[in-house]
């Protein structure tokens, strides 16, 4: 699959990053089929999607002519089959193995031979479920960042068994649709959250031992070391149950102690402190 000849591009999942995609997708000029579950959570999705091309308009990004054709572009369906028409599949659905495996599985039985399949999971690994598929070389990870809309990055993950054709022209699309892609080969976390959550971890530990408050972590990474966002707001964002899943995957990947949860993020997991999704993590939100 060369990049020209992609036209239309499936987005499996409407979810935060599934909708996000499908926007970036449509705007750049691409028919999308968006598959969900359910007619309810589609509808939500274009609805988000409506909401964030209106605050474009209004930012004088685009106008309300490409608002429009891009809304047309995007059709939606509650059937995996329908991705057969598409030329690239992207997956964003729950960071779920066994959901994941189904869905590749299924879009491999759907789709010709030479359609991309790609992953925007964050954590799983891209060559395990390039096995679950006939065309473990078509197979690839395209990790978008939240907000897709806004964020520049896409880390492009690159299975044990990607081919260089699908990688290069995966590379090429993410660049096509305005992003920076930028390769990581397929080991547990890559290169973002190899690095991130294990900051974060350890910000918690010292809250933990009582190093400093939520306030003063926060504050000493944002003054001293220009980071835009403190760590425990960072997590707040992220959710602190992904970001526990996330440190158990480096952590069981890699067998290395130096990735352990720190006890305080289970507490608050546990708790049902998510982050802003339940109005309390290490700040409130309620307010
Ligand atoms: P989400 O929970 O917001 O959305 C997931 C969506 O998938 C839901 O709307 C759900 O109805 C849909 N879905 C579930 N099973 C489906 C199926 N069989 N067919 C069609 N749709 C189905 O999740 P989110 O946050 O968008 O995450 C999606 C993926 O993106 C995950 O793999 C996650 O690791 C990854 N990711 C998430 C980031 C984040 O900040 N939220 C950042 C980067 C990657």
């Amino acid at each position: 699959m060369k990049v020209d000849d992609i036209k239309t591009i499936a987005v499996i999942g409407g979810g935060t990053m599934g909708n996000g995609i499908a926007h970036v997708c449509a705007v750049t000029g691409y028919d999308v089929i968006l598959v969900e579950t359910r007619e309810e959570f589609l509808d939500l999705a274009i609805s988000t999607i409506t909401k964030n091309l209106d605050r474009m308009v209004k930012k004088e990004k685009i106008s309300e002519e490409d608002k429009n054709k891009a809304l047309a572009r995007i059709r939606r369906s509650t059937s995996l089959d329908d991705v057969k028409a598409a030329q690239i599949v992207i997956e964003a659905v729950f960071e779920n193995l066994d959901v994941k495996l189904e869905i590749f599985k299924k879009i491999d039985s759907v789709c010709p031979p030479g359609t991309i399949l790609a992953s925007n999971t964050s954590s799983i690994s891209i060559t395990k479920l390039a096995s679950a598929t006939g065309r473990p070389g078509d197979v690839v990870g395209m990790h978008f960042m939240n907000p897709v809309p806004m964020m520049k990055l896409v880390e492009m993950i690159r299975g044990f068994t990607t081919s260089n054709e699908t990688f290069s022209t995966a590379m090429e699309l993410a660049a096509k649709l305005g992003k920076t892609p930028v390769p990581a080969n397929d080991y547990p976390g890559f290169i973002a959250n190899r690095i991130l959550l294990p900051m974060i971890n350890e910000a918690i530990y010292a809250l933990f031992e009582g190093v400093g408050t939520v306030k003063d972590i926060d504050s000493v990474m944002m003054l001293g070391t220009a980071h835009p966002m403190g760590p425990l707001t960072l997590a707040d964002f992220i959710g602190l149950d992904v970001c526990l899943a996330i440190l158990n995957v480096l952590h069981e990947g890699f067998g290395d102690p130096k990735y352990r949860p720190c006890p305080l993020l289970k507490k608050y997991v546990e708790a049902g402190h998510l982050g802003r999704k339940t109005g309390k993590g290490f700040y409130d939100y309620s307010q």
